[in-house]
């Protein structure tokens, strides 16, 4: 049924739009309000902030092949309940997302879920690093990026090779940042991992993958988007980078925002993921390299594990689920906060997104596919157990965030209401 929502604040910063209005989807796609008539579902907007629906960069649905951790129909209910409208799903599965038969698989199962799912294909073979996948037949079964998430590119060359076919085919490719033979801790190195008695990871093990990625874009100018910035150090390498005409772009997620390595003090694994919650100078910088410009986007990493395996701390998987509580946790720091407007959050995590990956998602101009989200500024206490998705490490448990989602819609279909 078609949907009018009236009297709703509405934030569309692809169209310079930050107004009270009317919204009235028709058909699936965004329409003139004055055309609206007949049967058509009211929602009374009043109160309630409209925006485009959320595009997050950095999904693992655990489909197919862990689907005891989450799947692709689980891992779409708790974006719909986070207000993510379309999400990048990586490639770190069971088997990996190396051939087009697990492409198609994926796609075609996603027909049924509440979010648009895009496919990240792997740039090598089961994620080992050292053979190249055959790119041209990922993309011709609908691949949206290239990465090896989960893991770094261990061989350059493939990965510069991968970069420049990206480049031909207009899909990005999106780096996770990290010197193999540097890493291979538990948490954060220095103050914590040394009281703990826990082998650290370095921040140089991801700066020197940073370093290596935009060195690589910088040499034979070629789009890069890197993963998870979570150091101060990468911030600055991104932030010199993209001072001198490199084409980078950069992510962060919400708990480097919100959270420390002080956590893990706590001897709980849903604090531990790979990058680690680092210290308070880290922190302030994403927040510092999200104001300026040099991260463009909030991505998530929703890496969702059962709670067997989180139950030993050191022995737990890294990873952290977080679609749920993204815009929640990020509002809370960053509009409540004081460092951005609203609208610049939405650019963050709606239009910036949708701009690295080209879909067609991050606005709500007429004629745009109907994607949306509702939220409310309203305080809510995050309780696991009230979560969507299969898996229940989220490190925001317990923390009172400041806004919350109250409706989503995805290709005009109502996909979460708690109004
Ligand atoms: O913490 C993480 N979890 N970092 C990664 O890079 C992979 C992810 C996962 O797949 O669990």
């Amino acid at each position: 049924m078609d949907i009018f929502i009236n009297n709703v604040h509405i934030i569309d910063p692809d169209n310079n739009v930050d107004e009270i209005g009317d919204i009235f989807i028709k058909n699936g796609i965004f329409a003139d309000p004055g055309t609206a008539e007949g049967n058509v579902h009211i929602i009374n907007g009043e109160g309630l902030t409209a925006v485009p629906g959320l595009v997050d960069l950095h999904v693992h649905l655990r489909d197919p092949g862990q689907t005891q951790k989450e799947d692709i129909i689980s891992g779409c209910k708790a974006a719909a309940a986070g207000g993510v409208t379309s999400l990048l799903a990586m490639p770190n599965t069971e088997p990996t997302v190396d051939s087009p038969e697990t492409v198609k698989y994926i796609l075609e199962k996603a027909e049924n879920a509440d979010a648009h799912v895009y496919v990240v294909g792997s740039v090598t073979k089961g994620l080992g690093g050292h053979e190249p996948t055959d790119i041209d037949a990922l993309y011709e079964a609908g691949i949206a990026a290239l990465s090896d998430d989960g893991r770094p590119v261990e061989d350059t060359s493939i990965m510069a090779a991968a970069m420049k076919r990206a480049a031909e085919l207009d899909i990005p490719v999106t780096a996770h940042c990290e010197d193999p033979y540097l890493a291979g801790g538990k948490i954060n190195e220095g103050e914590i991992s040394e009281k703990l008695g826990i082998k650290g990871m370095p921040r140089a093990a991801e700066d020197a993958g940073t370093a290596r990625e935009i060195a690589l874009a910088a040499a034979y100018d070629l789009p890069i988007h890197i993963c998870h910035v979570s150091t101060y150090t990468s911030a600055a390498m991104i932030r010199d980078a993209k001072k001198r005409g490199v084409k980078v772009t950069a992510e962060t997620a919400p708990h480097y925002l919100m959270l420390t390595e002080q956590e893990l003090l706590q001897k709980d694994a849903d604090y531990r993921m790979n990058p680690p919650l680092r210290t308070e100078r880290d922190r302030l910088a994403m927040i510092d390299a999200l104001k300026d410009g040099t991260i463009d986007a909030i991505a998530t990493d929703h890496a969702p594990h059962t709670p067997e395996e989180k139950a030993d701390f050191v022995a737990a998987p890294n990873g952290a689920i977080g679609m749920e509580t993204s815009f929640a946790a990020a509002y809370t720091v960053l509009v409540k906060g004081g460092i951005l407007t609203e609208s610049e959050l939405v650019q963050k995590m709606s239009c910036n997104p949708a701009s690295i990956l080209g879909i067609p998602a991050g606005t709500m101009y007429i004629g745009a596919p109907a994607d949306l989200m509702l939220y409310k500024e309203e305080e809510w206490t995050v309780d696991p157990d009230k979560l969507h998705g299969k898996s229940k490490n989220t490190p925001f448990k317990g923390l009172t965030l400041a806004a919350k989602v109250k409706l989503t819609i995805c290709g005009g279909k109502i996909v979460y209401n708690e109004l």
